[in-house]
């Protein structure tokens, strides 16, 4: 008889979509929920593109980007029920990385093969237990495809550029909703039409229209497929709704 033991499998629950969709607070949230660990993998697109800037780098430079993509310091500082704090070469950038011109960039450097490959293991090591939600494009596609909950979120145009004029202007930034469905519009195509890792759902993935749904009710229907999962206890005390008041962000 043998006593060899399975390799523990850490769970993971991916969490893709386009910008705007809600992605970011049900994906935080739900990860709150489970005391699970957080992967907000555009924000590694985004410290890049910032990386980019600051040491000059072109966009389409694909081999410098690669280099810089390999040697990134950038570390997750996490805090309680908030996203992390991120730290590129010692410096503080958790709001720098949130412009809609960062992200613009960051959509460019993603469509680059060897961005990509060199940003694999990095989204990798955040796989630990007790287990990972993971937020982004192609997490149940490329990154963890063995993921055991897949979840894709869709919302029409209109409401995502809705979504992101109130958080802008809450912030105090202005923009005019055409804009913003323009430029959704632009990143989407180029997000969806990019040859490597395109924004599409995995074909085990569970699609959930989130078109005027708050963000309570998109993480408990997700909550309804985790608890259909027997090993997927959901041990945080507080409300679905505390937790999406305390995360204070609407993306
Ligand atoms: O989710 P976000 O807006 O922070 O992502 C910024 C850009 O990074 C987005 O336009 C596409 C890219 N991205 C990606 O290609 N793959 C991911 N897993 C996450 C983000």
């Amino acid at each position: 008889m043998s006593h060899h033991k399975e390799p523990a499998v850490i769970p993971v629950i991916t969490v893709d979509g386009a910008s705007g969709t809600g992605k970011g607070t049900v994906s935080q949230v739900l990860a709150t929920r489970l005391r699970w660990n957080f992967l907000d993998s555009g924000a590694l697109y985004r410290v890049l593109a910032l990386a980019a800037q600051k040491h000059s780098v072109a966009l389409g430079n694909e081999e410098a980007l690669k280099v810089l993509a390999e040697h990134l310091d950038v570390q997750f500082i996490a805090q309680e029920n908030k996203l992390s704090k991120i730290i590129l070469e010692g410096e503080d950038v958790t709001d720098t990385i949130r412009t809609e011109l960062i992200g613009n960039d960051a959509s460019i450097v993603a469509a680059l093969p060897a961005v990509r490959a060199a940003l694999l293991s990095r989204q990798r090591v955040f796989r630990e237990l007790p287990g990972l939600v993971a937020d982004g494009r192609d997490m149940g596609t490329v990154v963890f495809p063995d993921a055991e909950l897949k979840i894709f979120l869709i919302a029409s145009p209109e409401e995502r550029a809705l979504r992101r004029y109130h958080q802008l202007m809450e912030k105090g930034i202005n923009v005019t909703l055409s804009d913003l469905i323009q430029e959704l519009r632009e990143r989407d195509k180029r997000d969806q039409e990019r040859t490597v890792a395109p924004l599409k759902p995995a074909a085990d993935a569970i699609a959930i229209d989130t078109n005027g749904l708050t963000v309570e009710e998109v993480v408990n229907r997700i909550l309804a497929e985790v608890h259909q999962k027997k090993a997927f206890p959901v041990i945080s005390s507080l409300t679905t709704m505390e937790l999406v008041e305390a995360a204070g962000v609407a993306e």
